[in-house]
């Protein structure tokens, strides 16, 4: 027998060195939990490919949130569903003063004053076109939508967002987003750039969700092409020199060489979001039976910490710690 004498299995002989030589951990201050949202008052209804995930009014909203701040999960992400009655063209309900997203804004930080709350600036949730720009006889025009985007994120910042989170892929958005801001006194508010963010199928469950399904055409004209990842690099360029403060990317699972990708070619906290659709894949096989639904989201969720993300924005976020502690 000719053994070598080095063994890596040593490491692993007990629970105790198991965990001593762990090299990946989640935080809870490092998960971001997203929170589907529409108007009214007392109604919560689940959202069918995302069982456990609701679209809900502000206040019902507010008493998850509760919840999630006992497990130590004070990062929240909001996207609104609005009524097709304000949809336009352009998206202006989006800065309407009495737009009750403003208004969620406005109650999250009253009540947790020290939670922290992510916005998504985009137009497509209040377009009329389902876009996520001005859309004009099959084309989405980038700069005029830049101006769209500016009265948004002004109306988010000033209910108090503390990140605002550009989600449109607009060219040149992150520089001219921060311009607005800094000219309008709101030099602390962030911005999370979605970076590289990928046109996928995985965004599926989000758009039943929300209606926010684009009316005609598709986003492969300004979200990204999948095969692509040196792409990826260079939108994290730009985004870093016009002022980003954290860069994204989106999906996670399909897209962990781009989140190593990113790390290694930015000092930027890098954010990974664990879509709907992923989610929607592990809630369906776990509840035919087929995988071990906690073990699967443990391990996608070190998987995707393991690649190189810093912060994750996950619907698993709450049950994840609900889990952990019962464990404890
Ligand atoms: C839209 C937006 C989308 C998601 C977040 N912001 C969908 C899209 O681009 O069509 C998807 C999130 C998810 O699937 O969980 N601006």
């Amino acid at each position: 027998m000719n053994l070598n004498t080095k063994r890596p299995r040593r490491n692993r002989k007990s629970e105790a060195i198991r965990a001593m030589v762990q090299e990946t951990h989640i935080q809870p201050s490092q998960l971001i939990y997203p929170f589907f949202l529409m108007d009214g008052l007392a109604q919560k209804t689940e959202i069918s490919s995302m069982p456990g995930i609701f679209r809900q009014t502000v206040d019902m909203a507010l008493l998850e949130a509760e919840a999630c701040m006992a497990l130590g999960l004070k990062n929240f992400i909001l996207f609104p569903a609005i009524d097709e009655q304000h949809k336009d063209r352009y998206a202006s309900y989006s800065y309407h003063p009495e737009c009750y997203y403003l208004r969620a804004i406005r109650e999250f930080k009253a009540r947790f004053p020290d939670c922290t709350i992510i916005t998504d600036v985009a137009m497509d949730p209040y377009s009329s076109d389902g876009h996520d720009g001005i859309y004009e006889n099959g084309k989405i025009l980038n700069d005029e939508t830049l101006s769209v985007l500016d009265k948004m994120a002004l109306a988010q910042a000033t209910a108090g967002a503390d990140i605002l989170g550009p989600s449109d892929m607009m060219d040149g958005r992150v520089g001219h987003l921060r311009k607005a801001l800094d000219a309008n006194g709101f030099n602390q508010v962030s911005i999370m750039s979605y970076t590289a963010k990928y046109a996928s199928c995985f965004y599926g469950p989000f758009r039943d969700a929300l209606d926010s399904a684009p009316k005609h055409g598709n986003k492969l004209s300004y979200q990204m092409s999948p095969p692509n990842a040196r792409e990826a690099l260079i939108e994290a360029a730009l985004d870093e020199e016009e002022g980003a403060d954290f860069l994204m990317v989106k999906p996670a699972l399909a897209y962990l060489d781009i989140i190593a990708k990113l790390k290694s070619a930015s000092n930027l906290p890098i954010v990974a979001y664990n879509v709907s659709g992923e989610y929607a894949m592990i809630k369906a096989a776990a509840a035919n039976g087929w995988i071990d639904e906690q073990r699967a989201v443990e391990e996608v969720l070190m998987s995707i910490k393991r690649a190189g993300a810093d912060i994750i924005i996950t619907y698993f976020a709450k049950q994840y710690l609900q889990a952990r502690l019962a464990k404890a």
